[in-house]
C-alpha cells in the first residue's frame, strides 16, 4: 500500500513527507494504522546526526499509537480492532530478560531492530523500489506501520489514542524509572532533575509510589510549575547568580531560585541527601548532581537521560563506598506488554493527568515544526494526530 510518511533522507536536514510503499505484514507481524504519535528527542537526536547508531534513509518515530488492521500468518497476541501502543522495547515473554522480573532488555529481535530491519532481517519499507529502514523497530511518523506482534501492547480501548500514545516513551519511561527501576517507597524523599515529559512521568510515578516529599528541579519555571500539578512538593530552579551554599532564594509561584541544587537538598535533609534521586536532562554534570544528592547508606540514583556522544560520567568512589547506588533506566524498566497497559490504567482512573502533558497537536506535514518547538521547549510534548 502507498502511505505517507516522514523519511529521514539525509543527516542533519528536514525530514521529508514522502509517499512510501509498505509492503503486507508477514508472518508474526502487524499492520497498525497510527492515530497519534508524539515528537521526542530520539527523533531529533537521529535526524540529526548525533546518534553514532543512527541509519538512513528510514521512516522515524517511535511515540506512537494507533489501531490494529491486519495481522500476518500465527500472530496471536493482537487482533484486528486492537488499540495498541507501539514498543520500541519489545517483550517476547521467553529470553532469558523476559523471564527475569529484573529488566525489560528483551534480546529477541534486538540485533536486526538496531539495524533497522524487521525480524527476518528485511524492510516493508520502500521509496521508488528502493529499502527504506525500520527506526526503532516502530517507524511511527507515518499513516501506517508493520511491527513485530511482540512489539505492540494492548490497551483499553477507553484510552484516547492521543494520549496513549505517550505512553510508548516519554511517559512509561519516567513512571517506571520510579515505579520498576528505583521501586519509591512510601514516605520516600525523591529529588527529580530535569522536568519534561520524563522527568514529570518521574514525579507522578513518585506521587504514586506514596512518596513523602518530591523535589522537582529545573532551570525553566514553566516546567517546574507543571512538575508541582503533577506531584512535587518543593520546586527549585537552578539559577546561576542566585545564593549557593545551602540557600535558596524566593523565586516565582511559589519555587525556590539557587545556585547549588545539591547543597540545598543536602541542607533540607539534615545534610543526607534523598532516598531516590532521577535524572531527566540528559547532562553529564546533572547526572553527577543526580549521585551526590542520593542519601548516603541506601541513596539510590537513576540515570535516565541519554548524554552526548563519547561523554563519560566521573564518580567520587567515596560516594559508593558510602552505600549510595547509582543505575540506569531503558524505558523506566517497564516489560512493554504487561506492564504498559497498567500504566494506562492508571491514567483511565485519575492517577495520572495525561492530557496536560499534551501541548501542541500538528499534522505529519508539520513534524519539522514538532522538532523546533522541542527544540525550543515550547510544551511539554507534541503530538502528530493522523486524523
Ligand atoms: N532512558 C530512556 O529510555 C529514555 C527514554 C526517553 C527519553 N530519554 C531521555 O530523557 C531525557 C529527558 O527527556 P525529555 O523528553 O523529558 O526532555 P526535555 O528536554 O523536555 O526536558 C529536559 C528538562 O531538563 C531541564 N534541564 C536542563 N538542564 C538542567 C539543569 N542543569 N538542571 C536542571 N534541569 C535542567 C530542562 O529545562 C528541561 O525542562 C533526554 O535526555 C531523553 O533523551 C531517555
Ligand atoms: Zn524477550
Ligand atoms: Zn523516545
Amino acid at each position: 500500500m502507498k502511505i505517507r510518511a516522514a523519511v529521514l533522507e539525509e543527516f542533519g536536514q528536514p525530514l521529508a513527507i514522502r509517499d512510501v510503499d509498505l509492503a503486507e505484514p508477514r508472518a508474526g507481524e502487524v499492520l497498525v494504522r497510527l492515530v497519534a504519535c508524539g515528537v521526542c528527542h530520539t527523533d531529533l537526536y537521529t535526524a540529526s546526526g548525533a546518534d553514532p547508531t543512527g541509519y538512513a534513509p528510514a521512516v522515524l518515530g517511535h511515540e506512537g499509537a494507533g489501531v490494529v488492521e491486519k495481522v500476518g500468518d500465527g500472530v496471536t497476541l493482537v487482533r484486528p480492532g486492537d488499540h495498541v501502543v507501539t514498543l520500541f522495547a519489545p517483550e517476547c515473554g521467553e529470553c532469558v530478560h523476559c523471564a527475569d522480573p529484573r529488566t525489560n532488555r528483551c534480546t529477541a529481535i534486538r540485533d536486526h531492530q538496531n539495524a533497522g530491519y524487521l525480524p527476518d532481517g528485511t524492510t516493508r519499507l520502500s521509496l521508488d523500489g528502493e529499502p527504506l529502514r525500520h527506526f526503532m523497530g516502530t517507524s511511527t511518523f507515518a499513516e501506517y506501520t508493520v511491527m513485530p506482534e511482540i512489539a505492540l501492547a494492548r490497551i483499553d480501548k477507553a484510552a484516547p489514542l492521543e494520549g496513549a500514545s505517550i505512553f510508548a516513551c516519554g511517559l512509561s519511561t519516567g513512571l517506571g524509572a520510579a515505579m520498576y527501576t528505583s521501586k519509591v517507597e512510601s514516605g520516600a524523599t525523591v529529588a527529580v532533575f530535569g522536568c519534561g515529559l520524563v522527568g514529570l512521568g518521574a514525579v507522578a510515578g513518585a506521587r504514586i509510589q506514596g512518596a513523602g516529599r518530591i523535589i522537582a528541579i529545573d532551570l525553566a519555571d514553566v516546567r517546574l510549575q507543571s512538575a508541582r500539578h503533577h506531584g512535587a512538593t518543593d520546586l527549585v530552579r537552578v539559577v546561576a547568580d542566585a545564593p549557593g551554599g545551602g540557600e535558596a532564594r524566593d523565586g516565582a509561584d511559589g519555587a525556590l531560585e539557587t545556585s547549588d541544587p545539591v547543597a540545598w537538598i543536602k541542607a533540607q535533609t539534615g545534610g543526607f541527601g534523598v532516598d531516590h534521586t532521577f535524572e531527566a536532562t540528559g547532562s553529564v554534570a546533572v547526572m553527577g548532581q543526580a549521585v551526590e544528592a542520593a542519601r548516603e547508606a541506601w541513596g539510590v540514583a537513576t540515570m535516565i537521560g541519554v548524554a552526548g556522544k563519547g561523554e563519560t560520567l566521573d564518580i567520587v568512589p567515596r560516594l559508593l563506598i558510602t552505600g549510595r547506588r547509582v543505575t540506569g533506566s531503558s524505558f523506566g524498566g517497564v516489560k512493554g506488554r504487561s506492564q504498559v497497559p497498567h500504566l494506562v490504567d492508571l491514567w483511565l482512573r485519575g492517577d495520572v493527568d495525561v492530557p496536560a502533558m499534551l501541548s501542541h497537536r500538528i499534522t505529519l506535514d508539520e513534524v519539522n515544526h514538532g522538532f523546533d518547538l522541542m527544540h525550543h521547549q515550547d510544551g511539554i510534548r507534541s503530538i502528530i494526530d493522523f486524523a
